[in-house]
Parts: structure tokens; C-alpha cells; sequence
């Protein structure tokens, strides 16, 4: 582990005014994605629209790094040139998703527990020498009746920790996502509760595992109420309440925060961020985007897997991700 690498890597990840973006989804869920439009579920198809998205002007304003499944890692554009090495050429990070996915966890109904350690140290070795700079690893807690189980929690800790360790081992920066699923009806406090006892799990299994904090970035989910809570919690409330969780449970020198939209519109997504970001919270360290549907998705429907729709599109998501990165410095 070579400290003043992840150090540096962390901040090329967190420099103002950009952001990351997560283009990792996996092949189920890109299926998912694209059934909704009608788009056939091809490699090729995968292909066009993971091209469309990287090769979209002025990415790198506002794009400090771009997360991608191990498909696209490989693969080429249409152009001949590697997906990775076009990220390198505009300026971009690369980065890759490592975790094999949220599978049910045993003897716990309803809970999950993510897989992908067997074999992660020799996945590492790989991704760092083909030019990969960071990593991504998801963990999934749910609310519900009488979940999450502490067990779910304490089990994905510090799967999360062991991951993070690896990472470090191979000078790659781990993004660590605990995320609290929005699914629900459970109140912005209940959300509170869970995320303080996540966070709590989380850096306890760091310390012990010694993890050096300013080479890690934390991505976690705003403490926000259930997308099926008939009284949801305010833009401001949402804002102020994610801000003391992390402030209370983060350690001071982390390498950064770089939040999930985990289903939240458009509009919600970067609201949050800009509030978080608009000076009345101080904070100690950047706290920026890393999101998913919140900057791909109008883009993605707009597109519908149409060439002539192609640079709509892009506009399209040329102009989500600039309002992330403006909400990322609390302007809009
Ligand atoms: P969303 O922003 O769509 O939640 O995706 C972020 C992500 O990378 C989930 O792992």
C-alpha cells in the first residue's frame, strides 16, 4: 500500500467542481433498463449506449471519474479504441465495480449480502496494472418489519472492510457504498437509526482492519424518508439531517463522500446535494455525487436505443450531470 498514491488518487476523485459517475450497472440490471424502452438486451446495445455516455462533450467539466462494470472494462468502442483508455485520453478516472452483486442472505428472509471476495486479491491485481484507479463495492440493508438484522449489517461491514483492505493493498481507492434502501414506508428518523448503525459497523471494521481513511471515499445514501412514507421529509430536512449523520459518524479524515441517488428523482438528487453544498453546513470533508439513474436515466429515455436520438441524448446528459456539478458547489 503506498499511501501518498491512494491519497492522491482520492483527490483527483474528489476535486472540485466535479463528481462521479456510476455506469456499473450489471448486465441484469442494464437488461432491466433497457426493457422498460424496448431496447433489445445485446452486448452491442450495451455497447452504444456505454458509448454514448462517455463520449458525450464536456464530460469531463463535470466528471472526475467513471465507474464501469467488468464488461465495458474490456470492451471497445465502435471507434477501435478501449473503453478505459478513451476515459484516460478525456481526462476521466476510470473505475470498476468488484462486488458480484447483493445476493439473499441466509436464514434471513428479505435481507441481503454481498458477494466477491474469493479471488478479489488476483480481480485486483488485474484492474490496477490494466490502468484502473478505484474501485466499487455494494452493500445492500433494508428496511423493514424487524430488519435489517444486525447480523445483515455487521456481515456486510465487514465484507466491505476486507474488500477495502484489498483495494489499498493494490494502491486502488475503494469506494465503500452502504446502501439503505429508500424502499418503504418508514420515516426520515427510522432512516436515521439504520444509517447511524451502518456507519457506526462500517468504521469500526475499518479501524480494525487498519484502513488508511484519506484513501478511502464513502458512499453512502441520504438519510431521506421512504419512497412509499405518505409524509416525506422536506428538501431542507433531508439536507440537515444526512449532514449531522455523516458529520457524527464519519470519520474527519476521510478521503471524501460521494452520495447514490438510490432512486430519487432528478430534481431531489441534486436539490440535496446543493443544499449540503450551499455554505450552511460546515464540512469537513468535499461531499459530492456519484450517481447512476439521477444523471443516466432522462438520457437513457431519451435515447431509447434510437442512432437518431443520439445527440439528444447526449445533451441530455451533458446537461444532469453540469446541474450535479453545480449542486456539488451549492449553486444552481
Ligand atoms: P443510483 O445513483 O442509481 O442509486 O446508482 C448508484 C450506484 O452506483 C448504485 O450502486
Amino acid at each position: 500500500m503506498n499511501k501518498e498514491i491512494l491519497k492522491s488518487i482520492a483527490e483527483a476523485m474528489m476535486q472540485t467542481p466535479k463528481g462521479l459517475l456510476a455506469m456499473d450497472e450489471s448486465s441484469p440490471t442494464c437488461a432491466k433498463r433497457f426493457a422498460a424502452l424496448s431496447i433489445p438486451e445485446t452486448e452491442e446495445n450495451r455497447i452504444r449506449y456505454r458509448e454514448l455516455i462517455i463520449s458525450t462533450p464536456n464530460l469531463s467539466n463535470y466528471i472526475s471519474g467513471a465507474i464501469l462494470f467488468d464488461e465495458t472494462f474490456h470492451q471497445k468502442m465502435s471507434t477501435g479504441v478501449l473503453f478505459r483508455d478513451h476515459l484516460k485520453e478525456i481526462g476521466v478516472l476510470p473505475g470498476i465495480k468488484v462486488d458480484a452483486g447483493a445476493k439473499d442472505f441466509s436464514n434471513h428472509p428479505n435481507e441481503k449480502i454481498t458477494e466477491g471476495l474469493d479471488g478479489l486479491r488476483e480481480r485486483l491485481v488485474k484492474y490496477e496494472s490494466l490502468g484502473a484507479k478505484f474501485c466499487k463495492w455494494r452493500a445492500v440493508i433494508t428496511i423493514g418489519e424487524s430488519i435489517p438484522s444486525d447480523s445483515c449489517i455487521s456481515s456486510n461491514c465487514n465484507a466491505l472492510a476486507r474488500y477495502a483492505s484489498l483495494c489499498q493493498e493494490n494502491n486502488l481507492v475503494p469506494i465503500v457504498e452502504p446502501e439503505v434502501l429508500i424502499n418503504g414506508k418508514h420515516s426520515i428518523e427510522e432512516c436515521d437509526k439504520i444509517t447511524r448503525s451502518t456507519l457506526k459497523c462500517l468504521f469500526d471494521e475499518l479501524k480494525l482492519i487498519n484502513i488508511y481513511f484519506p484513501g478511502v471515499i464513502l458512499k453512502p445514501s441520504m438519510v431521506i424518508s421512504g419512497d412509499k412514507n405518505s409524509n416525506r421529509a422536506n428538501f431542507d430536512r433531508v439536507a440537515e439531517m444526512t449532514v449531522k449523520c455523516l458529520k457524527d459518524m464519519c470519520p474527519k479524515d476521510l478521503g471524501g463522500v460521494a452520495f447514490l441517488s438510490g432512486g430519487q428523482t432528478n430534481d431531489e438528487a441534486t436539490n440535496h446535494l446543493k443544499i449540503m453544498n450551499s455554505g450552511i453546513h460546515d464540512l469537513p470533508w468535499r461531499v459530492t455525487f456519484s450517481y447512476a439513474r439521477a444523471i443516466q436515466q432522462s438520457a437513457l429515455n431519451a435515447w431509447s436505443g434510437k442512432d437518431e436520438n443520439y445527440e439528444k441524448a447526449q445533451t441530455i446528459l451533458a446537461e444532469r450531470a453540469k446541474l450535479c456539478s453545480e449542486a456539488s458547489v451549492g449553486n444552481n
